[in-house]
């Protein structure tokens, strides 16, 4: 037996320590260091390149690599193909996040089944039989799709030669463990250690692997940034587990752009795509209110519609309160004094409540316009057409001022089914064959006789 070697990982950022600390001197987080088991033994990972026949890697001239042999492998689901840049890049490694109970192991199998390919489904989470019942939930039995239960990594490989699959799933690499380091499944080290394998065995092979990741509380993908890193493409899966739409983003992607987003509906036979996205607006909207409107907002990288709520009352006290959830509270007596100042509006004895719906915060100027909207809706009591939104920011002069990456907005607008999109009338689209209506304003005043007359 080999000398037990510990070392030191923080579990946020997976920087190594020699010994333990109270604060990672990496990312700076505070108690998230931790001991690991790692046992240097002889690897006996994914077989080496000499005795894999189907690929031998020697060094090529750019001009001879022919990217004919890199075509995309057609997944058949069209929201997923989009989201990738148009299908699986052969040996490249995706990973789907998302939190428990959304529906990642239901649209990896669905896919699984659909396919033409051989595919391998591995799970360490469910038994056999378990995901046997989800399959006939979902569809027609498929002879195409292997399932393994296996966590073992070297276990995975050994089928995988038998087998040899043309997609290989993963549910969870978080379950994976692999002999050459004593951690549990789940540990930095594990989870680096077993990518790495699968990352081998993927670009020597050019098979795609698709790996599914838990999330922690705060929304990231649980293990190691180095892990978001090591693989080709992520994917977010995310949705209100109550509610039956769920949307799938890349959050990176190095075969395709991260704009697109693809909608699913969870039904009692898995998931089916959403291809035409405003029926979801529909859906809910049952009838008009005044005060309230709709945002294009930008969330790190990721576009956004948000819906805003506005109340505008008579003060009942001498001083009228104003009030704001999610939104700046100085920014919102800002856009009250210009829409007074501007645009004649008697703001001023009136208590005005304004709230972000969804509970979430956003700093985005660009929903400063459709702030300004739903006070105007909600003071002059005239609800605003539920297929327009906004995207804008409010200057002190009252001017409409352009924000950055308006086109992006406008796509998501586009996709998520609205008819118009109200910008700022100096933004530049470089390119103009949108399908949505662009409204350009100059003035918070033009906003007023558009939407109101
Ligand atoms: P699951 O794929 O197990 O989630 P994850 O792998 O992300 O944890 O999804 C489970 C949920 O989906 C569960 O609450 C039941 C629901 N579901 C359906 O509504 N219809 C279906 O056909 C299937 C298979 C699951
Ligand atoms: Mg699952």
């Amino acid at each position: 037996m080999a000398k037990t070697k510990t070392t030191f990982f923080c579990q946020n950022c997976g920087a190594q320590h020699s010994k333990w600390q109270g604060q990672c001197s990496s990312c700076k987080q505070w108690n998230t260091i931790a001991e690991e088991v790692i046992q240097k033994a002889e690897k006996i990972t994914w077989k080496t390149s000499e005795n894999t026949s189907k690929k031998h890697a020697r060094p090529l001239r750019i001009s001879e690599i022919s990217t004919q042999a890199e075509a995309r492998l057609n997944t058949k689901n069209n929201e997923l193909n989009r989201v990738l840049g148009g299908g699986l890049v052969p040996g490249s490694l995706t990973l789907l996040g998302g939190e428990p109970g959304i529906g990642k192991s239901t649209l990896m199998l669905q896919i699984a089944l659909q396919l033409p390919y051989k595919t391998l489904y591995v799970s360490g989470e469910e038994s056999a039989q378990q995901i046997k019942m989800r399959a006939e939930r979902i569809q027609p039995i498929s002879e195409n799709c292997y399932i393994l239960t296996e966590t073992k990594t070297q276990n995975i490989f050994r089928n995988i030669e038998e087998i040899e699959p043309d997609i290989v799933v993963i549910d969870s690499i978080q379950t994976l463990h692999t002999d050459h380091i004593e951690s549990t499944a789940g540990s930095i080290s594990q989870i680096r250690e077993t990518t790495a394998e699968l990352i081998k065995y993927a670009k020597e092979t050019a098979t795609p692997v698709i790996l599914i990741g838990h999330i922690t509380k705060d929304g990231n993908i649980a293990g190691p940034k180095i892990l978001e890193h090591m693989v080709d493409t992520v994917l977010q899966f995310e949705g209100d587990r109550n509610h039956i739409y769920r949307i799938l983003r890349a959050n990176k992607n190095r075969f395709g752009s991260t704009n697109e987003l693809g909608i699913y509906e969870m039904q009692g036979s898995g998931l089916r795509e959403v291809s035409n996205p405003s029926e979801i607006l529909i859906s809910k909207n049952e009838e008009d209110l005044s005060g309230t409107a709709i945002s294009a907002t930008l969330e790190g990288m990721r576009p956004l519609m948000i819906e805003i709520q506005a109340l505008v009352s008579s003060a009942v006290y001498g001083t009228p309160q104003r009030s704001a959830t999610g939104y700046n509270a100085k920014r919102l007596n800002m856009i009250l004094a210009v829409l007074e100042k501007r645009a004649g509006f008697k703001l001023g004895a009136k208590d005005v409540f304004l709230n972000v719906t969804g509970g979430i915060t956003v700093d985005d100027p660009a929903i400063d316009l459709a702030v300004a909207a739903a006070v105007l809706s909600s003071n002059i009591d005239i609800a605003i057409d539920k297929r327009l939104c906004f995207a804008a920011e409010v200057g002190l002069a009252g001017e409409v001022r352009p924000v950055t990456r308006v086109e992006q907005r406008i796509l998501e607008a586009e996709k998520l089914g609205f008819t118009s999109i109200v910008i700022s009338k100096y933004c530049k689209i470089p390119k103009n064959d949108f399908h949505i209506n662009i409204i350009k304003v100059a003035k918070v005043h033009d906003v007023v006789h558009h939407l109101f007359g």
